[in-house]
């Protein structure tokens, strides 16, 4: 079996290299030129793909940046990515123009799995049209269906082997192809009756988080307000054994995924007469975010007769999230920005990131960024830092993780 997989990114190349690591043949397909040359090299960009696993999927591995190899394949899973346009609406252009080159290259007996987060109806309405430029009909001559991605950048203890694969086939013979390529490389597939099914599945999944964040985002704007700590009282609900779960508030969402997918739901709901409330709300709500961050800090600053203009503001970890160096969406950037607006004399320091472009900016050493610090700001909390021994030395820190064990200290702020 040979399987091609377009997009080599957060998601394609944890999906090459499974495949590769099962003894499948591999086509990994970007258009971008150096990361096919890194991979060549076995190098990984992505955190969770190491080059060890990379050098030793090599074999099985082949990289290409021309979708005409891809007439050789059984099956093609398709992992470009799905943005927002600047006015918020879902941008399918990478994935239009994935379909559409793949349209000139498939053949009959081919299987087609999209696995790129969209709303439902795209790949009926949306990819199989272009798939069928070639004469081919979907269901008929190759098989087409929707498979969510559901990795967590940089999550060791769930990975695609062991997180259920769920499955949705323009016909039952799709979605039985599908399921017969996954259980390659995952322990348990799920069938769902349609891709509409499936694709509604995945954003279901990302809605249910971004709305619970924006629900004790929103306790954290009211408890600022009523001098309550807000980490005092999830962890007191996190006790309850049922009926709870955890959700912990922070300086907003950011990644490929929560800041966007909701609102490709959002957009269909409209053409049925629908406006999705909650999620919009809820990207109301964590949208909100950073500035709350950016005025708690000015506040601090104020309680100690300092200024943002001209302070010097420590900032820790510009990821979106702990363990990874993917900054898309990161709320650190807005944070960057307003305080650079305000006149703040920012540094940073990432393990995971060594340079943010936009703002012409490196990462200092942990010591280097401390020194002199007016302001410590925590805004993503990476492993293998010691917030607490921070915290003991800074002459004040604002926490935005709730990471750090002593909020009695006076130097000590909590989000
Ligand atoms: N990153 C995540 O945590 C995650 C999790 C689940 C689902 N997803 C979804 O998976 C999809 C991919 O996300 P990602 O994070 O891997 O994106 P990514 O940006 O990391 O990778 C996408 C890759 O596709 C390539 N590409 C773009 N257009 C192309 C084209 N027309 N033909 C070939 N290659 C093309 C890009 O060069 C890039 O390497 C998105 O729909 C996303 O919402 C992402």
């Amino acid at each position: 079996m040979r399987v091609g997989v377009v997009g080599l990114g957060y998601v394609g190349l944890p999906l090459a290299v499974a495949f590769a690591a099962a003894g499948v043949e591999v086509l990994g397909v970007d258009l971008d030129e150096d990361k096919a040359e890194a991979i060549a090299a076995g190098r990984s960009y992505i955190e969770d793909v190491s080059d060890d696993a990379l050098q030793a999927a090599r074999p099985r591995l082949s990289v290409s940046s021309d979708y005409g190899a891809l007439a050789d394949v059984d099956a093609v899973l398709i992992c470009v990515p799905t943005p927002l346009t600047s006015n918020r609406e879902p941008d399918l252009a990478p994935l239009l123009g994935c379909a559409r080159a793949l349209g000139a290259v498939l053949r009959a007996g081919q299987l087609v799995v999209l696995e790129s987060t969209t709303y439902p109806g795209t790949t009926r309405e949306r990819v199989a049209p272009l798939l069928e430029a070639t004469g081919l009909r979907a269901g008929v001559d190759f098989n087409l269906a929707f498979s969510p991605e559901r990795v967590d950048p940089g999550r060791t203890d769930y990975t695609l082997a062991n997180t259920p694969k769920v499955v949705g086939g323009l016909t039952d013979a799709c979605g039985d192809r599908a399921e017969q390529l996954y259980r390659t490389v995952c322990a348990e597939v799920i069938r769902v009756a349609t891709p509409e099914a499936a694709e509604l599945t995945k954003l279901l999944e990302n809605v249910f988080r971004a709305v619970n964040i924006a629900l004790v985002n929103e306790l954290a704007l009211l408890t600022d307000r009523m001098g309550i700590d807000i980490w005092e009282v999830i962890d007191a609900a996190s006790t309850k054994p049922y009926g709870f779960m955890r959700f912990e508030p922070g300086p907003g969402m950011g990644g490929h995924c929560l800041p966007v997918d909701p609102f490709y739901l959002s957009w269909r709901a409209r053409e049925f007469d629908m406006a999705a409330e909650f999620i919009e709300l809820a990207g109301k709500i964590n949208q909100q975010m950073p500035y709350h961050c950016v005025a708690k800090l000015q506040r601090t600053l104020n309680d100690r007769g300092q200024a943002v203009r001209g302070a010097r503001i420590a900032l820790l970890g510009v990821s979106y999230k702990p363990g990874v160096g993917d900054v898309r969406e990161s709320p650190a950037l807005k944070i960057i920005k307003l305080l650079r607006e305000l006149g703040a004399d920012v540094v940073y320091h990432d393990p995971y990131v060594a340079s943010l472009e936009v703002f012409a900016m490196r990462s200092e050493p942990l010591e280097q960024a401390l020194a002199g610090a007016d302001l410590v700001l925590i805004v993503t909390a990476h492993p293998g830092i010691d917030y607490d021994a921070i915290a003991a030395r800074a002459a004040c820190l604002l926490d935005l993780r709730g990471v750090v064990a002593a909020p009695g200290s006076p130097q000590v702020v909590r989000l």
